[in-house]
């Protein structure tokens, strides 16, 4: 019996080895565009394709950003200034992007820029402030996706979407996780609308990696700017000692961090180049061992570890 069942396992993870190994061809030939380029993911991302041969259309928040990016890559690599959140950046883009690839499509659209903030909870943030994550990671995400999506489908192409491991499973308060659900939902329901087109739609959901989103800086200002900004009830409420402690978790964050971003690009990569690409990808350790099974566990147990290594309000009961 145990024979039989390891004979199984082994042969389906020889078969998906197989099948995940063959490529596409005339990888030159293709046109990717990956949003969010001036750093982190997108940024690796775009200069590993470049290096492959493909055809990078690189979006950049800031030219700055992408003057930085055509400084590191080959002639073939070109850039745009695209802001996910204004509708008429999305607009230009889009119609560059139609100029750039012309009959041939859009292979490839990578929807990677996000913003986050993190550790921080629901009740001392406002609506604005769920709003504009919300706004740049999935109504940005959907707009860029709408707009290019006849392009994508003239190529029988690739979404590729980011999401995260907060998109299984809600670990802090704000828009962040929520934005991450999102995602997770808009490109389930994409995947099945666009299969009827040959286009496939893969999610990534990396844990937590070293790049300018996670800077322990840019965390530790906006942690105190939202203190002191917080009513006097929040604060009686909440106390020093629970800022005290968030300061605390958000510079423990940085060592938790895994710094080797291409297991992530890696995963972008196959997504684009293979023939077979998974619908799912979480490569890090702490997304396969913690974060993705424990989303599978009833509430009363996550609710109990995830309070465990949370810091209390003063006032809690
Ligand atoms: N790092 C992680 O641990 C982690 C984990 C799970 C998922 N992710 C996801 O991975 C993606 C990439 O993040 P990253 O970690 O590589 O962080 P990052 O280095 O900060 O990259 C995010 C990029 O998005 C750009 N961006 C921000 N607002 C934008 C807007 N309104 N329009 C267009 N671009 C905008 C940023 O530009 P500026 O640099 O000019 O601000 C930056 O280039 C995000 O979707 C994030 O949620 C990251």
């Amino acid at each position: 019996m145990w024979l039989y069942l390891a004979t199984l396992v082994t042969l389906f993870y020889l078969v998906r080895w197989y099948r995940e190994r063959q490529l596409v061809s005339y990888l030159p030939d293709k046109y990717v565009l990956i949003t969010g380029c001036d750093t982190g993911f997108g940024n690796l991302l775009a200069r590993k394709l470049d290096t492959r041969g493909l055809r990078v259309l690189a979006a950049c928040l800031t030219e700055k950003g992408a003057e930085q990016l055509r400084g590191q890559t080959s002639d073939r690599l070109e850039t745009v200034i695209l802001d996910v959140t204004k509708p008429e950046s999305v607009a230009a883009a889009a119609q560059w992007v139609k100029e750039c690839v012309g009959d041939r499509g859009l292979w490839g659209l990578v929807n990677n820029a996000g913003i986050t903030i993190f550790s921080i909870p629901n009740e001392w943030q406002t609506k604005e402030d769920f709003a504009t994550v919300l706004d740049v990671n999935l109504l940005g995400l959907i707009d860029v996706t709408l707009n290019l999506l006849p392009l994508v489908r003239k190529a029988r192409g690739r979404v590729v979407n980011l999401s995260s491991v907060a998109g299984r499973l809600s670990t802090f308060g704000g828009g962040y996780c929520i934005s991450k659900f999102g995602v997770e939902a808009f490109s389930d329901s994409l995947r099945r609308e666009l299969s009827y087109f040959g286009v496939k739609v893969s999610i990534i959901e990396p844990g937590f990696f070293k790049t300018e989103m996670l800077s322990k800086e840019r965390f530790l200002k906006t942690l105190q700017e939202f203190w002191d900004r917080a009513t006097p009830e929040v604060k009686k409420i909440y106390g020093e000692k629970f800022l005290a402690s968030n300061v605390k978790r958000v510079e423990k964050l940085e060592q938790r961090c895994t710094k080797d971003l291409s297991l992530v690009t890696n995963c972008m990569e196959h997504a684009l180049t293979a023939r077979y690409p998974r619908t799912r990808y979480s490569e890090a350790w702490d997304a396969k061992l913690l974060y993705l099974p424990m989303s599978y566990l009833p509430s009363l147990l996550v609710d109990a570890v995830i309070s465990w290594g949370s810091p209390r309000p003063a006032k809690a009961l």
